[in-house]
């Protein structure tokens, strides 16, 4: 009982913290679009938005970058594959705003 209690709060703690995280804009947040929620969902899991949203590549260098990513441990079936690099080349391509 005691134990499933600490782990409660602990798993509380850590949602708590981790919402607060990713809200500061010093984090960066990602633009609006449809694939919104899944990116950040699936980018931030390892690492701030800001990782990715610093960053600027044509649909083939994100195309790259997501492959690393599932590499490292992202979980991402084809289609969200599909997904996340048509948003990220369309929100964060060479030609986006800083
Ligand atoms: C399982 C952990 C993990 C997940 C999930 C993850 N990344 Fe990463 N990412 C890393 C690690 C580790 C590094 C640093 C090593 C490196 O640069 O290759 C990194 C670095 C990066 C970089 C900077 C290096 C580069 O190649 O430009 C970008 C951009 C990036 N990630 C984008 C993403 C995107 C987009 C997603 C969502 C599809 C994502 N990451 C999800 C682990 C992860």
């Amino acid at each position: 009982m005691r134990r499933t209690l600490a782990a409660s709060t602990l798993l509380a703690a850590v949602s708590l913290s981790s919402a607060a995280f990713a809200q500061t804009p010093a984090n960066g947040d990602f633009r609006p679009g449809p694939e919104k929620p899944l990116v950040q969902k699936n980018c931030t899991a390892c690492h701030v938005a800001t990782q990715v949203t610093a960053k600027r590549k044509t649909a083939e260098q994100w195309g790259e970058t997501v492959e690393k990513m599932i590499g490292y441990g992202a979980k991402l079936s084809d289609a969200e594959f599909e997904s996340v690099v048509g948003y990220l080349a369309k929100n964060y391509g060479p030609d986006s705003p800083k």
